[in-house]
């Protein structure tokens, strides 16, 4: 095996290069690199100073999470950051790209440290449900006063070098060649005869550590990572670092950090980590599969849907044009779209002129001539198949033959619509989310024709507007939408009429982690729109009673929730507060009534439970049917499209940890009780009787 570190000298310079692409993840190849070459550079008789340098994009961006599962191995974070700390030659770093994590933990063991002006720096440990173990606690807050060291922390968000050199991180920015400009900072540290300067050995300010600074970083932590422990783990671990000397610190924070590492928190967020980057690998396609070309996009319909798809084209450079049936609506999609941008600019995230680049690259017509030579279109119109079947013959006669075309329906079926083409294997779905500029999960929904190209080409594609693109077969709803509707939001109606309030399973499943449940969910999106859906897809018909029966109710009163003023909550004007409304339960007890179902309390476990084991269990009939590849894109589409909180790691990961016995015995239970409509999945069945996990039966099949 090649070296991952290696050591060269530039005159009396000793330069330690870390080199293991893609990212320079720390792993133990690399600590004992880094122990053998900084032994090595230490002893060396013709080096005065020490570069610490990464080949490649980026310097270290953390520490390699595939060893976090195991003890790690010798030699450990804090034996070779502390040879380094304790070199007697002046230890400059150069960071370059994202020094993140543990990347940046080694950096603050360095004694002078200096970036590319590109280059960011963050400790987002937190975000995987652990705390900067490998001497980051400790040394941040000695390095940049305790305060700043835990906005820092808990931020999770990287900061820039221009922030990095304000607070203190670094010392110097370096413009022009890295490389060259790196060794120059290097010489001037030794030309000022400056020699190591220990970041442990540094007093540690705590100005504005305040009580009243600490509840406000709580504040803080409880919207970033609702739920999760970690932040509580770093301020403990802060305090170590004010009250004790750096050598009990350390050993505080490796207690802290063991025990974090290891945690159900770290546990999850590390299934959905390594979960997200599984979601590439996709039967059928490999790195060698051709692409379309994609330079220019046309979508069809402006609406809530189609202008912030627009924007992500726009984002990334490539140039957008709007179709709509009226001048009007035109102008009310262009409008949304001009009112998003200027919000963002407001918010200081966007400068005036990249809006007014990325503007200029959106066009409206109301002309489906001017989309023949566009390389994609995605269709985002009204919900109905009969239009959206009309509208891909007509532009399957307009659009030039290699055009890929896109529907972003939510619901409907990609093999119907693509079969109104002459051109199916150039059909796919787009199932983006709202708002479509902000939410990260696209559903790539292969047809049956789909050509690999054109697969190939979506997958791309959603990485180039930094997407998350999940491939998902094609039935009714996909991945997500049919777990929501089929397992969930059933699930949820279903325990109104038995005695259950929309405050209640809300409350629980904001609780449990949800940032809304789903009656809130519903008066946001329009309950109609629901409504609709199950009308049009049938499935209301096809369901026996109680299927929806209250939702059904709400919306056939005209409560469509936010945008009437009531739905399954009241609303005041202006106000998307949801307010409790005593009528609701009313039409509730008035449709138990009718159907014969006795209300009665119901416990808070009871609804979490019911609500879990309907997605899991749907998950499940999903998984047999081939429409998700592994259980772990099913866990990547709830936590990027649906809030599903990611500290409890996706409902799949859940069953898993249940246990396929227990949970069938669960599901039959509920079976009993409630109906049919809970019968347990086969594949649920098949786990159960040979022990196995989902994941099990995935890497096995
Ligand atoms: P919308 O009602 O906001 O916008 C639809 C737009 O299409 C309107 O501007 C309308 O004038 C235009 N339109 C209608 N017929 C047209 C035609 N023949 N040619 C060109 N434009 C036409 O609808 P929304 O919410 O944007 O939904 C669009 C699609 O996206 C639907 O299929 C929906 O199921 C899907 N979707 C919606 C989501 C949502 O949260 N709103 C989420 C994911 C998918």
């Amino acid at each position: 095996m090649i070296d991952p570190v290696s050591f060269s000298l530039t005159d009396d310079i000793g330069v330690i290069t870390i080199d293991s692409p893609p990212v320079n993840a720390i792993n133990q190849p690399i600590r004992a690199g880094l122990k053998r070459m900084f032994e090595t550079a230490i002893d060396h008789a013709d080096v005065s100073a020490i570069l610490l340098t990464c080949a490649g994009r980026t310097f270290a961006a953390g520490a390699d999470l595939r060893e976090f599962d195991e003890p790690i191995a010798d030699p450990g974070y804090h034996e070779v950051f502390g040879i380094m700390e304790n070199s007697p030659k002046p230890v400059i770093v150069a960071m370059h790209g994202t020094a993140l994590g543990a990347g940046l933990e080694a950096a603050l063991a360095c004694h002078y440290r200096c970036a590319a002006d590109s280059a960011r720096v963050g400790l987002p440990e937190v975000s995987l449900g652990i705390i900067p173990g490998a001497g980051g606690s400790q040394r941040l807050p000695r390095l940049v006063g305790a305060k700043a060291a835990l906005e820092l922390i808990l931020n999770i968000t990287p900061v820039d070098a221009v922030q990095a050199l304000k607070i203190g991180i670094l010392d110097h920015v370096i413009d022009g060649d890295f490389i060259e400009g790196a060794i120059a900072y290097a010489r001037t540290i030794l030309a000022k005869g400056a020699g190591p300067r220990k970041t442990s050995e540094m007093r540690i300010n705590t100005e504005g550590y305040t009580n009243e600074f600490l509840a406000e970083a709580r504040k803080t932590a409880a919207k970033k990572a609702r739920g999760q422990d970690a932040p509580e783990l770093v301020i403990e671990a802060i305090s170590h670092a004010i009250k004790l000397p750096f050598e009990e610190g350390i050993i505080e924070e490796r207690r802290i950090g063991d025990e974090a590492l290891v945690s159900e928190e770290a546990r999850a967020l590390r299934h959905i980590f390594f979960a997200e980057r599984e979601i590439g690998n996709i039967p059928g396609l490999s790195k060698n599969t051709a692409k379309h070309l994609v330079e220019s996009v046309a979508i069809l319909g402006s609406g809530t849907m189609g202008g912030g798809i627009a924007m992500n084209f726009a984002n990334i450079g490539v140039p957008v044009t709007l179709v709509d049936i009226s001048e009007e609506s035109l102008e009310k999609g262009l409008g949304a779209v001009q009112k998003n941008y200027e919000n963002t600019v407001k918010r200081g995230r966007l400068s005036e002129d990249k809006m007014a680049t990325r503007m200029a690259l959106i066009s409206g017509t109301t002309n489906y001539q001017d989309i023949e030579d566009k390389d994609l279109v995605i269709e985002a119109v009204f919900e109905n198949m009969d239009l959206k079947k009309k509208i891909f013959a007509e532009i399957d006669s307009i659009c030039k033959p290699d055009a890929i075309l896109a529907t972003n329906t939510s619901t409907l079926d990609v093999n119907e619509i693509a079969r109104a083409t002459r051109r199916p294997e150039k059909v796919v779905g787009l199932h983006f989310f709202s708002p479509a500029n902000v939410m990260k999960l696209v559903e790539i929904v292969r047809g049956d024709r789909t050509s690999l190209e054109v697969l190939a080409t979506s997958v791309d594609l959603a990485k180039r507007i930094r997407k998350t693109g999940v491939v998902a077969g094609v039935c009714f709803g996909f991945i997500g939408n049919r777990m929501m509707i089929e397992g969930f939001h059933r699930e949820a109606d279903q325990m109104l009429l038995e005695g259950a309030t929309p405050e209640q399973i809300d409350r629980v499943m904001y609780e449990f982690g949800f940032p809304m449940g789903p009656w809130a969910m519903h008066d946001m999106a329009g309950v109609d729109i629901m409504h609709s859906i199950l009308q049009d897809s049938g499935l209301k018909d096809a369901n026996p009673a109680p299927y929806f029966n209250v939702l059904y109710q709400v919306a056939e009163m005209g409560r469509y929730g936010q945008k009437t003023g009531s739905g399954f909550y009241i609303y005041e004007e202006g106000n998307r507060k949801p307010i409790p409304d005593p009528s609701v339960i009313g039409i509730i007890e008035n449709e138990a009534e009718k159907l014969g179902i006795k209300r009665e309390p119901m416990t808070d476990a009871e609804i979490e439970e019911r609500c879990l084991f309907g997605l899991i269990n749907e998950g499940a009939k999903i998984l047999e049917e081939g429409i998700a590849y592994r259980p772990g894109d099913i866990d990547v589409v709830w936590s990027f499209g649906y809030g599903f909180p990611r500290f409890r790691g996706g409902p799949m990961y859940i069953a898993d940890q249940i246990g396929s016995k227990a949970l069938l015995a669960k599901i039959r239970g509920l079976q009993e009780r409630h109906g049919d409509y809970w019968k347990p999945a086969s594949l649920l069945e098949e786990l159960a009787k040979n022990g196995k996990t989902f994941v099990e039966w995935s890497s096995a099949s």
